[in-house]
């Protein structure tokens, strides 16, 4: 049994199968059959446990450390559940949520800025995976405009979702100037970039693939999204505030 998990596993992570095929030559008539069949799919299941299952197994801990913390006082009653699916599209039915959260998430794109994701634009960017000193102005322009789209349609699709009188907090990455050339993205992801390219130097990775590539990410400044804000002229800013982080805490 060990041996065919292993197998199993080694089999499933190398090619990520979207079904995957097993067969059983010379099976038995009866129970043994299956029994194999059952070990492969629980291996399967133990291997490829998603962080939406990981999520709710942790409910049980969670319901005891919220009771601990309130000292046996009973919670208000609750239902926790999960949606798979992107921000970028409606989740919820229209004014049915009071409070939406979003930590670290909205400065990823919903896709690589378009215009910039096919095979032709190969060079628009050069090395970078993101906007650097030397990518030219209309790249830059691609990175800005896959932002106003894709935040303004989430502004858009929470505005529907959102009760009257509801609020949304959201934190995520941006940048402190306005100059688009400049911030911690551009800091971080330079040198990732600079990272692949001696990959590319050393013949691991094809240069192409690192030319080709390029971060559905944009970090706003404060100013890109006060002004995205208005113009969508669905919320109003209670607080807007730009901290930063530590990188070598
Ligand atoms: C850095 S993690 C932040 C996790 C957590 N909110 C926190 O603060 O620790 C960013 C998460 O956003 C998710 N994410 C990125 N784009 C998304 C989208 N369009 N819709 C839903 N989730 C998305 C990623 O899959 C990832 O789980």
């Amino acid at each position: 049994m060990p041996v065919t998990e292993k197998s199993v596993k080694e089999v499933y992570t190398a090619l990520l199968p979207q079904t995957m095929v097993v067969a059983d030559l010379g099976c038995s008539s009866g129970p043994n059959a299956l029994v194999f069949v059952s070990n492969v799919i629980n291996a399967i299941a133990e291997h490829s446990r998603n962080d939406f299952n990981q999520l709710f197994r942790s409910l049980e801990q969670f319901k005891r450390s919220a009771e601990m913390d309130r000292n046996g006082d009973t919670l208000p009653p609750y239902y926790v559940s999960g949606l798979p699916d992107s921000y970028y599209v409606r989740l919820f039915p229209r004014q049915s949520v009071h409070l939406f959260h979003s930590s670290y998430c909205l400065h990823w794109r919903s896709q690589v800025p378009e215009g910039l994701e096919g095979k032709r634009e190969v060079y628009l960017n050069g090395e970078n995976m993101y906007i650097a000193k030397n990518t030219p102005p209309s790249v830059v322009k691609l990175f800005q405009e896959q932002f106003r789209k894709d935040f303004s349609l989430f502004l858009r699709l929470r505005h529907e979702e959102l009760a009257f009188g509801g609020q949304m907090v959201l934190t995520f990455l941006g940048r402190k100037d306005e100059d688009v050339y400049s911030g911690d993205l551009n800091h971080l992801f330079g040198l990732l970039s600079q990272s692949l390219q001696s990959l590319v130097v050393e013949g691991l990775v094809e240069e192409e693939k690192v030319s080709s590539f390029n971060l559905p990410a944009y970090g706003p400044s404060v100013g890109d999204v006060t002004a995205l804000v208005k113009e969508s002229g669905a919320f109003e800013i209670a607080h807007i505030k730009l901290f930063e982080q530590n990188w070598d805490p």
